[in-house]
């Protein structure tokens, strides 16, 4: 009886306490909502906000029944894209070099295919077409050389216009309906080999878009294949737009059958369909066909399950390949090449639109105060925050900001903190009286003293001994405490003409928040307030070089007196600039190197996994790579970026096999763009040339920038990355399945961009002569990279030889800026910016003007 009782009390108890907890409760809970106003609610919902939800209702699971308009974001989400009939007449911002790079390489593919199609048109070039394991290499190449660029990279042919070369059953005037194959880049973290489980960002996964359930990409319902519709289908109907949606382009090759010989003393030429050419002064004209378009951003379903945005461009063929009526054949837009970026990776402008911000979806998301104005930052890509506010001329910032107000602290402050900070002083007049003296002359009181004055003195004071001058002191000091009292009335008056009980405030809130942002070691983005005190404390060690100068104005000189016409007459020395003014290069001219780096990736990639005697039943195995295709990768990396004025594929001594299984001494196919004197950009852009050094009379292995590499690479080739493929192709010719190919995975080692070379500048003597075979007349810069296959017996890897690609130095822009000693830029400290005469002046390195450094005043 007791241990019953007790257990009813024990339960009223907790009846009891259980209900006061709920009534607890609700009366926090009502006073909770009574003042339920969230210190972030001041930051009202907006587009940002609608995009990320937007994004956020779309995942890998849901996509596939999500309609067309869910799996995309509005157009103008990507702003300001690269345009091809003004790449050389604008500036490209560093925000807008990665896009460049996609544009690109969409069109340096579509080149490249539109060549090789026209090129190799004969029945019996049909078996020198590039095969299946071609077209997969080439897109994963392309996404493994580019880490930080491009995340996919594809090929999409038009309905029925394949023309498989890799299938024993299909004859050589028959097409295959659907062929789309398409590499990217896989989120390997949860592979068993990975063991870090991060993204090891080397893993690629290549399929055929024309293979399994849904792979009718040319319909209307597809709903993922923008792309597509940008060009095709082409046909009859749409005659009219023929002459603007494609373009020919003149190509001159030389070949060579031996060492030291061309075949013909002509260049052979060719002229190709290829993408639109709208010329750079087409500017102003209503319809512009650009040779490659971006798409609205999608999420990519099933694939890569990201938010993408792609460029494409048009491959054109003449079709129906191989009849023999020629007024049957036109050329067609046949496929489309689309290489993929992240939209998360794109950075985008959230200030108010204005000259240089156009309006776009995003645009004026910015929260700077009035008295601010607003700036973008770059390399922030779709996160908020990525804008500063700096103060608008007449204001000043308050004595306890340093630097522009950073968007991502003012994205996280809360309401009392927004409405009190991030706005800056007015500035208040600054009058200097003048202090006259004498007559009226302006001058600040310090007497001359004669020589015979400053003589007798020291005399006085050598007899004497040091004298102490009591008066002077005692002057000084007055002085000093005059000063002083100055300053102070000074900051009195500044102080009563603020609020301050706001400044403390204000003042506190900053201190806490660099005080919290250190604790928590998160990377605060402070750039102009570190640049500034760099700036200042190097103002003082060093600023104007003149030794550096007399040292530029010579460089200069010597840049100068070389030209086309007397460059024969130098010597070696004379056509050479030492390496330091080159200083940059790798950096503003990284993407340049990273379209030889693709290409090495891909030569890589086929010479270490194609064997010529592989057969897979009625699956063909690729062939060797021929002369032609070689010749074409060469071309199409110049065609592709107007940025690089040549490029070359240069085999090593008996390392180039033909298709015949020959094996040639030298093969160098070296591709440029063709200027006669007096051409135009434009005509410089649609005239190539191409020739294989291996012709000439002195052979390219001597050639600096192949010894350099070679030496590094010949006998070691430790320290190369480990790519790995996952090919899968279709089933059958119908496309019925996906399956894996017969070789999966496949490995492929490869360099990476550090493992190349970029070379000294030096002149390129062609001489006076219009086929000045590859040279340049000009000052160039070089950068080579290695390619390696298996050696003779298989067992392992082996240097075969270099990519190259040739900048011309006059499109480096120059950094004047002061520099750290060890910096090895024969330009910096020549800039003659006043560091004295400004509080702290920055000088910013003129990534816009060659040849003009820019001195600006910081706050
Ligand atoms: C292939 O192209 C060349 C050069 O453009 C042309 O002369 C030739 O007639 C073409 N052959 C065929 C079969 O199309
Ligand atoms: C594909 O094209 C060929 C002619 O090149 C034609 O004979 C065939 O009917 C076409 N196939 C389809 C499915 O349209
Ligand atoms: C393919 O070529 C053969 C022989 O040259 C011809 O009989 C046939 O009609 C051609 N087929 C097509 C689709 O052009
Ligand atoms: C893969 O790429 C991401 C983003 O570019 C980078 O953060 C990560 O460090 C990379 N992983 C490796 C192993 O390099
Ligand atoms: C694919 O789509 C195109 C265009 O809608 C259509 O003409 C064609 O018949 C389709 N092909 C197959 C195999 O479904
Ligand atoms: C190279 O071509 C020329 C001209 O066609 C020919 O005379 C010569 O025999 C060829 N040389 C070799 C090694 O094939
Ligand atoms: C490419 O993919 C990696 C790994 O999935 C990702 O971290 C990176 O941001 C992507 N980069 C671009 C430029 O798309
Ligand atoms: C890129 O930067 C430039 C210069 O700061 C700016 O004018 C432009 O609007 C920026 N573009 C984007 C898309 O952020
Ligand atoms: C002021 O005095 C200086 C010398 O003391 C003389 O050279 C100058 O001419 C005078 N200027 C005027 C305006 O009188
Ligand atoms: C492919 O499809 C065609 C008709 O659509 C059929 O005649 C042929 O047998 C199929 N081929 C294979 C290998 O399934």
């Amino acid at each position: 009886m007791e241990r019953f009782k007790k257990g009813e009390t024990f339960r009223f108890g907790i009846v009891t306490a259980g209900a006061a907890l709920i009534f607890a409760f609700v009366v926090l809970q009502e006073a909770v909502v009574v003042q339920s106003k969230s210190p972030y609610s001041w930051a009202k919902f907006d587009k940002f906000d609608e995009i990320t939800q937007r994004m956020d209702a779309v995942n890998a699971e849901n996509c596939a029944s999500k309609s067309k308009e869910e799996l995309h974001l509005p157009e103008t989400t990507v702003g300001q894209v690269p345009q091809f009939n003004r790449l050389l007449s604008t500036v490209i911002y560093p925000n807008r070099t990665n896009l460049l790079h996609l544009h690109n390489m969409a069109l340096n593919r579509a080149f490249f295919y539109s060549y090789v199609f026209q090129k190799l048109n004969e029945t019996h070039h049909f078996k020198y077409q590039p095969g299946l394991m071609y077209y997969y290499f080439s897109a994963a190449a392309d996404v493994s050389a580019n880490e930080y660029n491009i995340n996919g990279s594809g090929i999409f042919f038009e309905f029925n216009k394949t023309y498989p070369n890799w299938y024993r059953n299909i004859a050589i005037n028959h097409t295959m309906l659907l062929f789309g194959p398409r590499a990217f880049r896989f989120d390997d973290y949860n592979e068993p080999t990975n063991f870090l489980r991060e993204p090891t960002n080397q893993t690629i996964d290549v399929v055929d878009y024309g293979a399994g359930p849904q792979n009718n990409y040319t319909r209307d319902t597809y709903k993922l294949n923008e792309w597509y519709f940008k060009w095709m289908p082409d046909g009859w109907g749409k005659k009219g737009l023929d002459s603007i949606k494609k373009h020919n382009y003149n190509v001159g090759i030389k070949y060579s059958n031996e060492t030291g010989k061309f075949t013909t003393d002509e260049f052979e030429g060719k002229t190709f369909y290829g993408p639109p050419f709208p010329g750079q002064n087409q500017q102003n004209q209503k319809q512009v066909f650009q040779p490659v378009d971006f798409t609205r951003p999608y999420f990519d379903c099933g694939r890569s399950n990201k938010w993408i945005v792609s460029a494409s461009a048009p491959i054109v063929d003449h079709l129906p390949r191989y009849l023999e009526w020629f007024h049957l054949r036109r050329h067609w837009i046949t496929a489309a090449s689309v290489q993929d970026i992240d939209f998360l990776s794109v950075d985008f402008n959230p200030c108010p639109a204005g000259i240089g911000n156009p309006k776009s979806y995003l645009t004026d998301i910015s929260r700077c105060k009035k008295s601010t104005m607003c700036e973008p930052l770059y390399g922030w890509g779709f996160r908020r925050g990525g804008y500063q506010c700096v103060c608008l001329p007449g204001y000043r910032y308050p004595p306890w900001q340093r630097g522009p107000f950073q968007g991502s602290q003012i994205e996280s402050a809360t309401e009392e903190e927004y409405e009190r900070g991030f706005e800056c002083l007015p500035v208040g007049l600054k009058q200097v009286i003048p202090i006259i003296r004498g007559n009226g002359t302006l001058g600040i009181g310090r007497s001359k003293r004669s020589v015979q004055k400053k003589q007798s003195k020291i005399e006085k004071r050598e007899a004497k001994g040091p004298v102490i001058d009591k008066e002077k002191v005692e002057k000084r000091s007055i002085k000093a405490l005059d000063g002083q009292s100055k300053i102070l009335t000074k900051q009195q008056r500044f102080l009563r003409s603020v609020d301050l009980k706001e400044l403390q405030y204000s003042y506190n809130k900053a201190q806490e928040m660099i005080e919290s942002s250190q604790r928590r070691k998160r990377k605060v983005f402070v750039a102009r307030y570190k640049r500034s005190t760099n700036a200042k404390s190097r103002s003082k060690r060093a600023t104007f070089d003149k030794k550096a100068h007399e040292r530029m104005q010579d460089l200069l000189r010597k840049k100068e007196s070389v030209t086309r016409d007397n460059c024969h007459e130098k010597s070696m020395d004379d056509l050479e600039l030492p390496g330091d003014v080159a200083y940059g290069v790798q950096k503003q001219f990284s993407n340049q190197a990273r379209t030889a780096l693709r290409l090495s990736h891909f030569l890589s990639n086929f010479l270490q996994n194609i064997d010529m005697y592989e057969e897979y039943g009625n699956l063909r195995g690729d062939k060797l790579l021929n002369i032609e295709l070689l010749f074409g990768e060469a071309l199409a990396n110049v065609m592709g970026d107007l940025k690089l004025h040549g490029s070359g594929i240069f085999f090593d001594r008996d390392k180039y096999v033909g298709p015949d299984g020959k094996t040639r001494q030298l093969f160098g196919p070296y591709a440029w763009r063709h200027t006669k004197r007096g051409d135009d950009a434009d005509q410089a852009n649609k005239n190539y040339r191409a020739l294989d050094k291996a012709g000439l009379d002195e052979a390219y292995l001597e050639e600096r920038w192949f010894r350099e590499v070679k030496e590094r690479w010949q006998s070691n080739t430790y320290g190369l990355t480990k790519y790995t493929e996952k090919p899968m192709i279709r089933s059958d010719i119908n496309g019925t399945s996906s399956k894996k190919f017969e070789l999966y995975p496949l490995y492929y080692r490869a360099p990476e961009e550090d493992d190349g070379w970029w070379s000294p500048p030096y002149f390129s003597c062609g001489g006076e002569k219009e086929d000045s075979l590859g040279h340049v007349n000009d000052w160039v810069v070089t950068y080579s990279v290695p390619f390696f296959g298996k050696n003779s017996i298989g067992t392992a890897l082996e240097f075969k030889g270099v990519v190259t690609v040739d900048v011309k130095l006059e499109t480096l822009d120059l950094n004047q800026c002061p520099a750290e000693f060890y910096i090895a830029n024969a330009f910096k400290n020549t800039a003659r910016c006043h560091y004295e005469s400004t509080y702290v002046s920055i000088c910013y390195y003129p990534f816009l003007w060659s040849m003009t450094p820019s001195c600006s005043p910081s706050f």
